[in-house]
């Protein structure tokens, strides 16, 4: 694929962001923790895959766990420890190995050895352990280890927000009560529920009041679109006839990040598809129309949701940038479904009190269909 869609890049695709990259590194390896809320595809992942890939080479261990891919409790106690345990013995699944009698015999039995001084502290954590005690074992983890070994540690909490879910409220306050002990582990919180990361980490009663530095996720320039887009066309020897051109992708897809790569990925194969070798406005247009059609389903699934008149209302009205209150509405109605396009990121506040869609190719999509 020429431009990367559907998840995270690698660093020689990363748009941008080299600032904040260096920041965010600079930051945890000082032991500060942070969170990132933003909503779903504008490189949140990438990101934090790039900053945890630096600080390795930086020499400091690093773990990460997606809440997201674990389905229990205990699902997530074992992707800790093998993310953190993935620092010694350098293979990924290190609980299987040991625990699989067959393999240890095999060939596991060097690991068992990288280990032997962890278990000599803690024990090491055994199969039969029911899901509370692995979980806690799991949340010691790493600051043992990165005592053991003399070494800082940055732990990557990716969709933060559906730990609650998955585990139970209550795991909050247990990793509030066992990370704030300590002193060589930072963490890294990444979620794309801003609403319910904001409340997590901003609201006085809960759990991770003040735990973490919130940061906010800077836009991606004008500017380094152009050159990487530039780039990448220019690697398949294709000529881009006007810079105009490449404004009007960026502007079409309206600083959606995602958004951006598709309709450039779409125009590529447009190019190919006719044997042309220049990108021109026209190009751009119809790869816009397809980028649009592939989206269809995507954004249908979201409106799915908001299938109350009411609701289909205030989206056209956000739409086309009417007034949502009106006479005819209740008010307490109408800011129920803003706060719920806010918690779904569908929408984000602007300045004063306006609204702004996150995914402006879904504005486009409600203009023309409601
Ligand atoms: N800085 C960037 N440079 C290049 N592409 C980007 C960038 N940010 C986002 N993208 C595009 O967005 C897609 C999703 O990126 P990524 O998975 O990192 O986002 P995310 O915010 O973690 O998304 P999700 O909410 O699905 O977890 C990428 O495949 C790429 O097309
Ligand atoms: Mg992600």
């Amino acid at each position: 694929m020429l431009f990367p869609l559907g998840g995270p890049v690698p660093e020689s695709e990363i748009v941008d962001r080299e600032n904040f990259i260096y920041s965010l590194q600079t930051r945890l390896a000082e032991g500060q923790s942070i969170m990132l809320a933003g909503p779903r595809r504008i490189g949140k992942t990438s990101l934090a895959n790039e900053v945890l890939r630096r600080l390795k080479k930086q020499g400091l261990y690093i773990a990460s766990v997606d809440f997201f891919r674990a389905s229990s409790k205990r699902k997530i106690a074992e992707s800790i420890i093998d993310s953190c345990l993935e620092n010694r013995t350098g293979i990924r699944k290190t609980l299987d190995a040991v625990w699989d009698q067959a393999k240890l015999l095999a060939g596991s039995a060097k690991i068992a050895v990288k280990l032997k001084d962890l278990e000599f502290n803690m024990g090491f954590p055994k199969k039969e352990m029911d899901e509370e005690t692995l979980l806690e074992y799991a949340l010691n983890l790493p600051e043992m280890l990165s005592e053991k070994d003399n070494k800082r540690m940055v732990i990557l909490f990716d969709e933060f927000q559906d730990a609650g879910q998955i585990a139970g409220q209550e795991i909050y306050k247990q990793m509030r009560s066992i990370f704030q002990l300590q002193r060589r582990v930072s963490y890294l919180f990444l979620g794309s529920k801003e609403g319910m990361m904001q409340s997590l980490f901003g609201g006085k009663k809960h759990a991770f009041y003040r735990f973490a530095t919130v940061l906010p996720i800077p836009e991606i320039p004008e500017d380094a679109w152009k050159s990487y887009i530039n780039r990448k066309f220019k690697d398949k020897q294709i000529e881009i006839n006007r810079d105009a051109v490449l404004v009007e992708v960026i502007r079409l897809a309206g600083g959606h990040p995602q958004d951006t790569m598709l309709i450039c990925s779409e125009a590529y194969y447009t190019l190919l598809e006719t044997g042309q070798q220049v990108l021109t406005s026209d190009i751009i247009k119809i790869a816009y129309e397809r980028a649009m059609a592939s989206l269809t389903p995507v954004f249908d699934e979201i409106l799915d949701e908001y299938k109350k008149p009411l609701q289909r209302d205030i989206l056209r009205r956000l739409a086309v940038r009417e007034n949502i209150y009106t006479e005819s509405k209740h008010p307490n109605e109408v800011k129920r479904a803003v706060d719920q396009l806010l918690i779904s990121g569908v929408i984000e506040k602007e300045k004063r009190g306006r609204y702004r869609f996150v995914e402006p190719m879904l504005q486009e999509y409600i203009l023309r269909n409601y």
